[in-house]
């Protein structure tokens, strides 16, 4: 199927790992311009230099997105490396977690801060650019924990219940421009971070991490915890020309482990 997306124009956050650097990837695969952002800079070149390598055209930002004027640098840099943005994923995301009877609420004021407001902000910064073309995609990685709380995960669930909120409420005001807004909502995925929240409990158990993640996945009716590339096929999808009929929708990603009710 012919997503699109040939040039096209992206920015992803938080696309020098993980979930987005597979996002960045997947988007110039199918011809998409892309404009990553994180705050290291070896590993965005890192991402860069594979875009390249597979015949794409990428441009790192290195910049930390709990600071909302960042978010205007990204966005500059995006129309000053491509002329404009067509497709956001705002996908960053790092929520220090810790149980709710000891949980500290500036835990939760960090996460709403790197993940809500970063999100909100990007989108309210790029579609007067798609409206100029009338034409953009949103989409907005938030998490099972946005329906799925637990005692151990509040700040992270914090932050996607307000995207979920959002990605309705930013649909409902810009798709009659051709804009459409939609979620993902992955649950445990191979990623840098799954691995590095499950690494206090791998320590305490005196066992790999690798094995951790493995029996965690075995729980799931999947049998097995999402790759972070099956999580970006759906933001590609979501992301393109070819998704013309999803608007304000959020789609799980979790091997049918969910427990609140979309
Ligand atoms: N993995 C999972 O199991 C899972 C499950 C549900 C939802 N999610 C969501 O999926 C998204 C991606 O998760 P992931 O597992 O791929 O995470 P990851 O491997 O930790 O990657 C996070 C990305 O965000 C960047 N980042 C972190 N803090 C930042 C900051 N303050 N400013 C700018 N960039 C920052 C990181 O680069 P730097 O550190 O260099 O800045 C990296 O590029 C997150 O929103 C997460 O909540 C993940």
């Amino acid at each position: 199927m012919d997503l699109g997306l040939r040039g096209k124009r992206a920015v992803v956050t938080g696309g020098s790992q993980g979930i987005g650097r597979c996002c960045a990837l997947a988007l110039a695969r199918e011809g998409a311009q892309v404009c990553i952002a994180a705050r290291t800079r070896e590993t965005l070149d890192a991402v860069v230099a594979e875009i390249s390598a597979a015949g794409g055209e990428g441009h790192a930002v290195a910049v930390d997105l709990t600071r909302e004027e960042y978010c205007e640098v990204v966005v500059n840099e995006a129309v000053g490396a491509f002329g404009g943005v067509d497709v956001l994923v705002n996908n960053v995301g790092a929520a220090r977690n810790a149980d709710i009877l000891d949980l500290d609420v500036a835990q939760i004021s960090e996460a709403l801060a790197l993940k809500s407001y970063s999100y909100l902000r990007m989108a309210q910064l790029v579609i007067p650019l798609m409206r100029e073309n009338g034409w953009g995609r949103i989409v907005n990685v938030a998490g099972g924990a946005g329906t799925s709380p637990t005692r151990g995960n509040i700040p992270t669930g914090a932050a996607n219940a307000v995207i979920l909120n959002m990605t309705r409420a930013l649909s409902d005001a810009v798709s009659g421009d051709g804009i459409l807004v939609n979620a993902v909502c992955p649950g445990l995925t191979n990623t840098p971070r799954a691995r590095s929240q499950q690494k206090a409990r791998a320590d305490r158990e005196g066992r790999d991490v690798e094995a951790v993640l493995k029996d965690l996945g075995a729980e799931l009716p999947a049998g097995r915890m999402a790759e972070p590339e099956e999580i970006a096929s759906v933001v590609t999808f979501l992301a393109s020309e070819a998704c013309s009929y999803v608007f304000g929708s959020s789609i799980y990603m979790d091997g049918g482990g969910r427990r609140g009710t979309p």
